[in-house]
């Protein structure tokens, strides 16, 4: 059978048959008992990713994409009667930023230069003076594909008591997280990046002392993590779920523990994503970060000279790929390639193939 294109954008993944298949189960009622049951199942497999974040941590279920859980984290954690410093270097922390802004909450931003490590000096800095009670950041910041240094600032975090919010939408499922050493109080993350299900379906790690014995600082009834925490106990959803997106990351999340967990598709994109820097740079394509600053799901590049990005991604889908533009300051000058999803072997000679006959043009 032919393989259908490629997906190579930083999610929706190129679904493998079995989550596919998934999407055809019976149909079923939210409100009954076994749609509860599959829903346990799932928090239960949700926290089984990173056996680390059970003893403390607990997957909240929601409706909608990567941003819907963002939001809802920032939305029911970030105080009103507290000081949030967000620190930025990219499109999902600036997203962060305006997100808490529109809330209307009192925070502070250290936005960093995009090509850049966050600036752990300036936030040392900050924290010292002892007034910032949360600090939000990105785990992988997806539009330039750098993994943040998320060891050192939670090393911050725990030294100058301050909760870290996490944005691990485009980490949850491949990238370590220490879930007891970084001084979490929740990370957002969705189905449909590296735990290979499809869009629909995002969910929340929350502290459970913070969910047990606190209150929701959310100003909107949907996004209040509180509200969905209390029902989801019994396995409902106060709203309707997307109920074949359940059914689509059920079968993934038991996909991704037969194929050895985490760390087994961490060590599987670190070789899909080491073998295209190494080809595309072999060619002559530039890479946009240094190897050892890189995430395991996405690489960025320089547009050659002479070729545009339409003409790039336009000749790439002709041979089955879809590629990623950059985004912001990046769009003109960048692409991104991202190795999440049922990618084969055979899909990564063809892609590289590819690139060789449109370099030697
Ligand atoms: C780091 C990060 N945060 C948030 C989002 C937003 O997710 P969504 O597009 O699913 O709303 C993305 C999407 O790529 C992302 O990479």
């Amino acid at each position: 059978m032919n393989r259908p294109t490629i997906l190579l954008n930083p999610g929706p993944v190129t679904l493998s048959n079995r989550v596919r298949h998934a999407l055809a189960r019976a149909d079923q009622c939210h409100r009954e008992p076994d749609f509860a049951r599959f829903m346990l199942e799932i928090t239960d497999a949700l926290s089984r990713v990173y056996p680390g974040s059970r003893k403390r941590f607990e997957p909240v279920v929601l409706t909608g994409s990567g941003t819907c859980a963002v939001e809802a984290m920032l939305s029911s954690l970030v105080p009103r009667d507290g000081l949030t410093l967000v620190v930025s270097n990219g499109v999902y922390g600036e997203r962060m930023a305006d997100m808490i802004r529109n809330h209307g909450k009192p925070m502070e931003q250290i936005r960093c230069d995009w090509l850049q490590p966050m600036d752990l000096v300036a936030v040392e800095k900050r924290l010292a003076a002892g007034d910032i009670t949360h600090v939000v950041a990105v785990h992988n910041e997806t539009t330039t594909g750098r993994l943040n240094d998320i060891a050192a600032l939670g090393k911050l975090c725990r030294k100058y008591d301050a909760a870290l919010l996490l944005d691990a939408v485009s980490s949850f499922g491949a990238e370590s997280i220490d879930f007891s050493g970084w001084n979490l109080q929740a990370l957002a993350a969705t189905a449909n990046k590296c735990l290979h299900g499809v869009p629909g379906i995002a969910f929340v790690l929350v502290d459970q002392d913070v969910m047990d014995g606190g209150s929701s600082y959310s100003s909107t009834l949907y996004l209040d993590l509180y509200r969905y925490h209390r029902e989801q106990k019994t396995g409902f959803s106060p709203f309707t779920p997307a109920v074949h997106a359940c059914f689509a990351l059920h079968e993934a999340l038991l996909e991704l523990e037969e194929m050895g967990g985490r760390e087994a598709r961490q060590q599987r994109y670190r070789y899909l994503s080491g073998r295209i820097r190494q080809a595309l740079i072999a060619l002559g394509i530039r890479p946009l970060l240094p190897e050892e600053s890189c995430c395991s799901m996405i690489s960025s590049f320089l547009l050659p000279k002479d070729i545009s990005y339409p003409q790039l991604h336009g000749l790439l889908l002709e041979a089955g790929f879809v590629i990623y533009a950059g985004q912001g300051e990046l769009a003109k000058s960048i692409f991104r390639i991202a190795n999440m999803g049922d990618i084969q072997d055979q899909d990564l000679e063809h892609l590289i193939a590819t690139f060789r006959q449109l370099m030697e043009r």
